[in-house]
């Protein structure tokens, strides 16, 4: 993959634990309607439209994993149903709540990077 977004969007460090709870807020990002995500089980329902994301930290650098998050449509093409959450591009299915928008704020969007880069493939 080569999109990448080298440069915090608050030039400093997001914090994991913050974003650990922003994924799986219904009101922000919401991941866990469309990624399971094995480090949530206590949480009862995962979704299954996107990958899940379990190892996901090893995949990518948090450079990609921002520039997923900030603009999906940039990276897997305007057809994806990952919206963008940063970007005015929010997508089709997306509450009206949020045109002109973004859905998350620059803050959100690096804690979440952090969370997800603590996702580690297990060494096994
Ligand atoms: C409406 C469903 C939906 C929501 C909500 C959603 N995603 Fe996605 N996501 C997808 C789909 C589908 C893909 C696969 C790319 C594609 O084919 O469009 C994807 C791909 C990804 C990938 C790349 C995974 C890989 O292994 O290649 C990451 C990382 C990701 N999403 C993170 C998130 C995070 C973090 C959130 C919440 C802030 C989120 N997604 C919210 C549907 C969603």
């Amino acid at each position: 993959m080569e999109a990448a977004v080298a440069k915090s969007l608050t030039g400093s460090p997001g914090d994991p634990a913050a974003g650990r709870k922003a994924f799986a807020d219904k009101k922000l990002g919401n991941c866990l309607a469309c990624h399971a995500n094995q480090d949530m089980s206590e949480q009862l329902f995962h979704g299954e439209v996107g990958p899940p994301l379990d190892g996901v930290g090893s995949r990518y650098e948090p450079a990609q994993l921002r520039a997923i998050l900030v603009n999906s449509k940039a990276v897997f093409g305007p057809d994806t149903v990952m919206p963008g959450f940063y970007s005015l591009e929010v997508g089709k299915n997306v509450a009206k709540t949020f045109v002109g928008k973004t859905i998350l704020t620059a803050d959100q969007v690096e804690s979440i990077v952090a969370y997800l880069s603590t996702l580690k493939q297990p060494a096994n």
